[in-house]
């Protein structure tokens, strides 16, 4: 396995509009590297260890929901400490106990390089175990959204497709995505830049606070 040498900022963990470090590692649909999901959205996640509850839910579900994620032009791939052997064993449990194949990748990482270089354990941590650390990183590679969930809680499904969907409707609309925004509801527009658009607007949110569009008061 290799991975880019993490900048000091990396080591402590990434930020969003940080470019991933790339890396190359094994996994369970073979090697994969970073770089080659390029062009395409991809989330990259943790999960502390193959053959428990939680992660075996968030599998489960994730594999469900495979075609939505396709459906958004996003790849998915997994990382924890275990082995390759240990994945492909857990997987099997998971088709034969839940008819379900994880088709997406799951990256052995047991020396937990690639999990310091995106901060998904701290850099003193001795724990060999990854948080749930989830990374949106778009078609350029670049980080564009990142949670952290604690190990005994298992993320929601919906909401990663809603974040992804808010993404790229952030990209195609140059809009804002508004609290609890769904698909198929208007983005905010940005703000106005100069204090002339500032006193031209009719009402005194509008230079600010205006849905895409029809430009209607949000
Ligand atoms: C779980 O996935 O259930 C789990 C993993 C690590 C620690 C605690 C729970």
């Amino acid at each position: 396995m290799t991975i880019e040498h993490p900048t000091p900022q990396q080591a402590a963990g990434l930020r969003i509009g940080d470019f991933a470090p790339d890396f190359e590692a094994r996994s369970t649909v073979g090697p994969v590297r970073l770089k080659d999901f390029r062009e395409r959205w991809l989330i990259l996640f943790s999960h502390p260890a193959d053959f428990t509850p939680v992660c075996t839910t968030e599998f489960v579900e994730l594999a469900r929901e495979a075609k939505e994620f396709e459906r958004r032009d996003c790849a998915l791939m997994a990382l924890s400490v275990d082995s390759l052997f240990s994945h492909f064993a857990w997987l099997r449990l998971i088709r034969d106990r839940f008819d379900v194949e994880v088709r997406f990748p799951i990256v052995e990482d047991p020396t937990l390089v690639i999990g310091r270089a995106f901060g998904m354990v701290s850099p003193q941590d001795s724990d060999s175990a990854t948080v749930r650390s989830t990374f949106f990183i778009d078609p350029e590679g670049v980080v564009r959204a990142m949670t952290c969930y604690p190990a005994n809680m298992g993320r929601s499904i919906p909401e990663m497709l809603r974040m992804l969907d808010a993404l790229q409707a952030i990209d195609e609309q140059n809009g804002l995505a508004p609290a609890n925004w769904t698909p198929g509801t208007p983005l905010l527009q940005p703000p106005s830049q100069t204090l002339d658009d500032v006193f031209a607007a009719q009402r005194e949110t509008d230079w600010f606070l205006r849905k895409a569009g029809n430009g209607a008061e949000a």
